[in-house]
């Protein structure tokens, strides 16, 4: 048998070789295999591991060493300073989305002028940006959409579990159609899937255990935002805003798509923090009101961090 430190260690070692934090990894694992934090691990190394909590842990380690996200393994992922559940049939939320949410909190608040705010996530998997949104703006409603079922139920696990489910309505359909209802909105937000087919993950690549549903955007990635686009100036009130998550190489295409979709608008695309382009944002107009900006060129042309 082996201590709990002499375990992480050597689950650690085997990972270094499929995993690019293989140290956190093994550290994640062994706190949800003794229902610990991370300090707790750290301040108890010496502590001898259980029999079957050592059988339990190694178990899944090697689901790891085979590619498994950590996040399905320990059915939780952090997103925006809060955990939520998470299976195989979602997509993990990923810290890149962040920053959509980021923006989308500064529009929020730039729109809100005192009104509670309507706001549509399309395509809302685990409900990690239609969650985050009700949580830091207790003011504001969502109606979120999902194609897939069992995305929705989680989605609703994950609201109930945050406290604002009476606060975000799911809905299963395509698309924005389920929401059209509730429309106009003020706020609409997407990550729909925009990796190109040819580029989807393969085995032992993590990203492949993630459903195909919430990756493939079609042969150049744009499939269903382009489905999408057309239908949006008539789910959206006159000055509100849209952003939209992508990633190049389909990002400028995307951009493109939103001009084409909002005469007279706005677009700017929004740069993460690793300096990549990563959110299309669309400002409408009010009526009789002046453009924001006068570029409405695709280049990287401002970042909200
Ligand atoms: C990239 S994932 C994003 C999940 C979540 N919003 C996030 O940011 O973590 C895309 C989501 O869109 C959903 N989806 C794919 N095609 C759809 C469609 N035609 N209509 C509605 N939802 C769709 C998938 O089921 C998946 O949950």
């Amino acid at each position: 048998m082996a201590t709990i430190a002499e375990a992480i260690a050597s689950a650690s070692e085997r990972l270094s070789g499929s995993s690019d934090s293989p140290l956190l990894d093994a550290q994640l694992l062994m706190s949800h295999v003794l229902k610990r934090e991370r300090p707790w691990l750290l301040a108890h190394g010496d502590a001898e591991l259980p029999r079957s909590e050592y059988e339990h842990f190694r178990r899944l380690a090697k689901r790891r060493g085979e590619g498994v996200p950590v996040a399905y393994l320990i059915q939780s992922a952090g997103f925006y300073g809060r955990e939520f559940t998470v299976h195989s049939g979602v997509l993990v939320p990923r810290p890149e989305t962040e920053h959509l949410v980021e923006r989308a909190l500064a529009e929020i608040d730039r729109l809100a002028a005192g009104d509670a705010l309507r706001v549509l996530d399309i395509g809302t998997g685990s409900g990690a940006i239609a969650v985050t949104v009700a949580c830091e703006r207790p003011s504001v409603s969502v109606v979120a959409t999902d194609r897939s079922s069992d995305a929705l139920q989680l989605a609703r696990t994950n609201a109930v579990r945050h406290g604002v489910a009476e606060r975000v309505t799911l809905l299963a359909g395509e698309l924005h159609e389920a929401a059209a209802v509730h429309a106009p909105f003020d706020l609409v937000l997407a990550n729909l899937p925009y990796v190109p087919t040819g580029d989807l993950p393969q085995m032992p690549e993590s990203a492949a255990y993630e459903p195909r549903l919430a990756l493939d955007g079609g042969s150049d990635g744009l499939a269903l935002y382009r489905r999408l686009l057309p239908a949006l100036p008539n789910m959206l009130r006159a000055g509100g805003v849209v952003l939209m998550e992508a990633a190049p190489p389909t990002i400028d295409g995307l951009a493109a798509l939103a001009r084409d979709a909002f005469a007279g608008a706005d677009v700017e695309i929004v740069v993460d923090y690793g300096g990549r382009a990563r959110v299309v944002c669309v400002l409408t107009r009010e009526p009789g009101s002046a453009s924001r900006s006068s570029t409405t060129q695709s280049e990287p042309s401002s970042s909200h961090a």
